[in-house]
Parts: C-alpha cells; structure tokens; sequence
C-alpha cells in the first residue's frame, strides 16, 4: 500500500509498505529518518518514542497504516531551522549521552513534559520518563538535562 502522512511538517509518501510494518519501520527504513531507534520492538523501551498528532506513542507498536494522513513529529523534526531543540541541547550540556540508543526517545518524551509548562518535581520527571529505559547511564543524568531544559523553558518564556 501506499502511505502518506505528515512527517516532521512535510507531506511524505512510502511505497509498498506490508499490511504488518510498523511506523518505526516506515519511518528509519522508508523514509530516512532514522533518529527513533529500534531496540525492543516490543513498546518496552521507549527509544522509538514520536508524536502521533501530538502524543507521545512507541512507534514500534503503531501500524504504519494508522499513521496515514496524520502527523508524525520524529526527533529530527522537534528544533527549528535544522537546530537543536531546548531540550536537546539541554542534554548534550547535561553530558547524558553514552551509547546513545535510549537519547532519541528520552529527548522526545522530555519534550512532551517541557512542553506543557509547568515545573515538574524530581519524581513527577521520573514518573514522566518511566517508559524510557537506559542501561547506560543510571538516569540520574537524564533528570538534571530535563530540569535544565525547563529552566531554560521558563527562563525563554518571559
Ligand atoms: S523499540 Fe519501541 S518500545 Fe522499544
Ligand atoms: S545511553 Fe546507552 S542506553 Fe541510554
């Protein structure tokens, strides 16, 4: 079948995508974009988390099918101009990357607590990324890049 959607505030289309294929799929494999990483394919992980029309979903789960003329915000499309986004940079300052593979979907789901502009606590940041798994780093990194990134926030906000 042929997919159309909106990815990252383009019109992309994918040929030939199986009834079965999954969004993550689509996305890294048919489309270029391979920012969401694909480590348990079982929504356990969280590294493949993307927005679907503004939620935060396990693109591993969702059937690319569902995605067809919705919007799909990858990690690759959260800055402006090509540049890093807030919470990005917050945690390349915070040094939170090790191997890397769990950041893609740490920084979206970050994104989605920074985003609605409060200041969360320390467990209501941990309860927010508890579908997130990193072997690397012990978290504690993770939460001193998302308490950084909402102090920019309100810092940026007036
Ligand atoms: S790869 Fe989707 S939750 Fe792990
Ligand atoms: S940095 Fe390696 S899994 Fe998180």
């Amino acid at each position: 079948m042929r997919l159309s959607c909106h990815v990252n505030g383009e019109r992309r289309c994918a040929d030939g995508v199986r009834a079965r294929e999954s969004l993550l799929f689509v996305l890294r494999e048919r489309m270029g974009l391979p920012g969401s990483k694909n480590a348990c394919e079982q929504g356990e992980c969280g590294s493949c988390t993307v927005y679907l029309d503004g939620v935060p979903v396990c693109a591993c789960l969702v059937p690319a099918g569902q995605a067809r003329d919705r919007q799909v915000v990858t990690v690759e499309g959260l800055g402006d101009d090509g540049g890093l986004d807030l919470v990005q940079e917050a945690f390349v300052e915070a040094g939170v990357v090790q191997c890397g593979f769990c950041t893609p979907g740490f920084v979206v789901a970050a994104h989605d607590l920074v985003r609605r502009g409060y200041a969360p606590t320390e467990e209501e940041i941990r309860e927010a990324l508890a579908g997130n798994l990193c072997r690397c780093t012990g978290y504690e990194k993770i939460i001193d890049a998302v308490k950084l990134a909402v102090s920019r926030w309100w810092a940026r906000s007036g």
